[in-house]
């Protein structure tokens, strides 16, 4: 039984929805009491990206053992939470699953309330957990490995969906170039650092400026690719750190000029970074001097918080249960879903 007098506003956030099992515990919903991330990078190393079915199982193994660890190193207990909160989606279907029947199965044996969090969501509240003053509204690029998403954040609970890509998402271009150039997976860091030795201007690969603000990097992989094979076929030699320079420049000269037209035509002051991409050195610099340009704030989160991780999970549950979102038992995983769709 829960205690009756638990004052402590306490949230435990589980993500699994791709290759990171992580659990953690929030404070008020901007306080990171434990944030353990077991990462299987490695496991999905050797075959160049992560395997959905080895995904899963790995979860299955190491979520009972994070939660504990999370609970441990905030010292607190189970009966101690306000509520769980769980990604559902978007992600991998057998992947979401574990977190979503670990968190009811807790939340029923312990009788706390469900919240499911919709992943990007998640992503773009590590920038509160990150600046703790930072309050909607504002404009959020959502960069990661599967999407690529303009976001109006006009409250805490009120999303506008207003530019996405329509095709590869950057992280997806990010790995698929590296991938080819021979590079470990992860690409997205092994490029970052490839690109700092590389000159920027060296290669003039494409700029796709699709419709208002919607993004597409199909083009630009395609382009990379023709070049890489065009040296092959040449036998010439190509310096892999032009190439990876080049690649980056032009994903990060669309992603800024997209970012900036929106806050500005939106009338946002405030911007916020998020996802997995989020860590990319040259686009965390070129955006804050385009946005420093234009006098607008902007806000990303350390490095530990772009990666998928659970307090971004509890941050968000948090807003959901204040404003009375919550899930019922029935709740179940949802690999594709659009954002708010956890608000009813
Ligand atoms: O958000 P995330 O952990 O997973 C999804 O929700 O999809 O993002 C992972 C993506 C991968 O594509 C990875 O290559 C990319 O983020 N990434 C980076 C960097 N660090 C991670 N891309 C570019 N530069 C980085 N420094
Ligand atoms: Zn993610």
């Amino acid at each position: 039984m829960k205690s009756l007098d638990h004052k402590r506003n306490l949230v435990l956030g589980l993500e699994t929805s791709c290759d990171e099992t992580s659990a953690a515990v929030v404070e008020d919903g901007r306080i990171i009491l434990s944030d353990v991330i077991s990462s299987q990078v490695p496991v999905h190393q050797k075959f160049g990206g992560v395997v959905p079915e080895i995904a899963s199982r790995k979860h299955i193994e190491h979520v009972i053992p994070v939660i504990d660890q999370a609970l441990k190193e905030a010292k607190v207990e189970l009966a101690d939470l306000s509520a769980i909160g769980v990604t559902y989606g978007p992600g991998l279907v057998g992947a979401l699953l574990v977190g979503v029947a670990t968190a009811k199965a807790l939340a029923f044996a312990a009788d706390l309330p469900l919240v499911g969090v919709h992943h990007l969501e998640g992503h773009i509240f590590a920038n509160l957990l990150a600046n703790r003053e930072l309050e909607p509204p504002f404009m959020a690029l959502v960069v990661s490995g599967g999407h690529t998403s303009l976001v109006e954040v006009k409250g805490y609970n009120e999303f506008s969906l207003i530019g996405q890509t329509r095709d590869d998402a950057a992280g997806e271009a990010f790995d698929k170039i590296a991938r080819v150039m021979g590079l470990p997976y992860p690409g997205g860091p092994q490029i970052d650092r490839l690109a700092r030795q590389g000159d920027p201007k060296a290669i003039a690969f494409p700029r796709a400026m699709v419709h208002e603000h919607d993004f597409s990097f199909s083009g630009l992989k395609s382009a990379v690719l023709n070049y890489l094979n065009s040296m092959k076929q040449k036998q010439e030699d190509y310096c892999p750190a032009d190439v990876a320079a080049s690649f980056q420049a032009a994903v990060v000269d669309v992603l800024v000029t997209k970012t900036v037209q929106a806050a500005k035509e939106t009338g946002m002051k405030k911007v916020v970074l998020a996802g997995g991409v989020a860590a990319n050195s040259s686009l965390r610099e070129k955006l804050a001097e385009a946005l420093a340009a234009e006098k607008i704030d902007f806000y990303y989160p350390p490095l530990i918080l772009c990666t998928d991780n659970g307090a971004m999970i509890a941050c968000r549950a948090h807003y959901q249960f204040e404003a009375g979102f919550t899930a019922p038992l029935t709740l179940n995983a949802r690999p594709t879903m659009r954002l708010g769709q956890s608000l009813g």
